[in-house]
This record gives C-alpha cells, structure tokens and sequence, in this order.
C-alpha cells in the first residue's frame, strides 16, 4: 500500500519524507490556502522535493475547458504532477481527454461506489473516496473502499483507489485491509501510525536491563 502525505507544507513533507515511508503527496485549495502562499511556487517544490513521486494539485474551473486548460498549464510545473478534478459531469469531461493526452488525474470528492464507477470509465489515474467527511454525516464509511477495489479488480480497471480524507490511523488499517492502493494520510495522523505505549515501555525496560547489567559487569 502507498502512502501519500496529504498536506502543502513543506516542513511536514521534508519530515514525513525523512522517515522513507512516502510515496507522494496530496494538496487541495484549501491545504494550500492555510500556508499563505502562492499556489505556483507551493506546487513547484513541493514536486521537486518528491523527484518522480506523484503530487496531486486541484483545477479551480468548474466547467470542462477551464479545467482543461488548468491542467495543461499544471502538468508543464513538472513530469509529477497529477491534476486533481472533482467528481462532476464537466470533471469527467476533462478527464476523458487528459486520459487520452497523458495527463494524470485524481478525482476527487468521491462519496459513493457509482462515483467512482463513472470516475474510472472516464480514465481517471486515481480516484479518492472521502472517508471522515462521509463519516461527518454519520454514516459508516469503508465499504465505499471495499466496493470500489472489488469494482475495479472486478473489471480491470487501472484506477487506483487513493483513500481520503484520513481521520485517524484506523482509517489506514481498515483501508489496507479493503486493499486501498493508496492512503493519503495528514502529517499527525501519520506521526501517530508509528505510536506505540507498550513500544516506548518496551524500550525504556530493555534499556534499563542494560543499564543494570552494565552495572553488575562493573563497566
Ligand atoms: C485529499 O485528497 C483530500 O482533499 C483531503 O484528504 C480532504 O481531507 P478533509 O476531509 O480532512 O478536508
């Protein structure tokens, strides 16, 4: 399973990144928008930090030619881009023609297995179901994920499930267990996939043992 790190700040990549467990990042308007920079700068390095790992940059327009010509002008920032559209019909417009010219998108704001149905016929590279903000609604959430890998093995599409909108690290292991290609999972919440008590506990007793024994042995 890859991990994508959802988030347009540069300190949190170059951290996430430093733990050799990253596979690309994930950015929307308004992950951008909270570092109070300029989108074109923000999405140049952070692409240049991930050298050939995907980064995910959100169209604006809301009809088909806008978007289009958004993610043209995008996909020439760098070989790794992957242009984000949202599950609408003139989104999936576009996505049918930067299939067919070599554009990689992610669409996104997927809530439902027939969303995503539409999202791979039309070509998508990616395609990324919104875990808490279904969730928000109070609705059980992860047999969207469920649904869409047996909908796409099902029929071969190349579609990648990338699972969003990541709460918390159960939304990871659950998503892995359903065989989620990608999570693409906020820095804190993958800070805290790495946490353990009984891990610290474990270290701090060996650590300990050794100090004693080193004690006993007179050194
Ligand atoms: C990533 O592709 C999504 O835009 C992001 O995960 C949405 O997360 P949120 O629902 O916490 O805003």
């Amino acid at each position: 399973m890859k991990f994508f790190v959802d988030t347009a700040n540069i300190d949190e990549i170059r951290e996430a990144d430093s733990w050799g467990i990253v596979d690309g990042v994930t950015t929307n308007p308004t992950l951008v928008a909270r570092e109070g920079r300029e989108f074109e700068p923000t999405i140049k390095e952070i692409c240049d930090l991930m050298g050939d790992r995907p980064v995910s940059a959100e169209v604006i327009s809301l009809d088909a030619e806008g978007m289009l010509t958004e993610a043209r002008n995008l996909a020439t920032w760098a070989d790794n881009i992957v242009v984000k559209i949202p599950m609408i019909k003139e989104g999936m417009k576009a996505v049918k023609v930067l299939a067919q010219q070599g554009i990689k998108t992610n669409v996104t704001l997927v809530f439902t297995a027939g969303q995503a149905l539409i999202a791979a016929k039309a070509g998508a590279t990616y395609c990324s179901p919104f875990l808490g903000r279904i969730e928000d609604m109070a609705t059980e959430a992860i047999t969207v994920v469920k649904q869409m890998v047996d909908i796409y093995c099902a029929y071969g599409f190349d579609t990648q499930v990338i699972v969003s909108s990541v709460r918390r690290p159960e939304h990871v292991v659950q998503s892995a267990c359903w065989g989620a290609h990608v999570a693409t999972v906020p820095f804190k919440v993958l800070d805290q996939l790495f946490n353990h008590p009984l891990t610290d506990r474990g270290i701090e007793g060996f650590l300990a043992d050794w100090e004693n024994l080193q004690k006993e042995l007179g050194k």
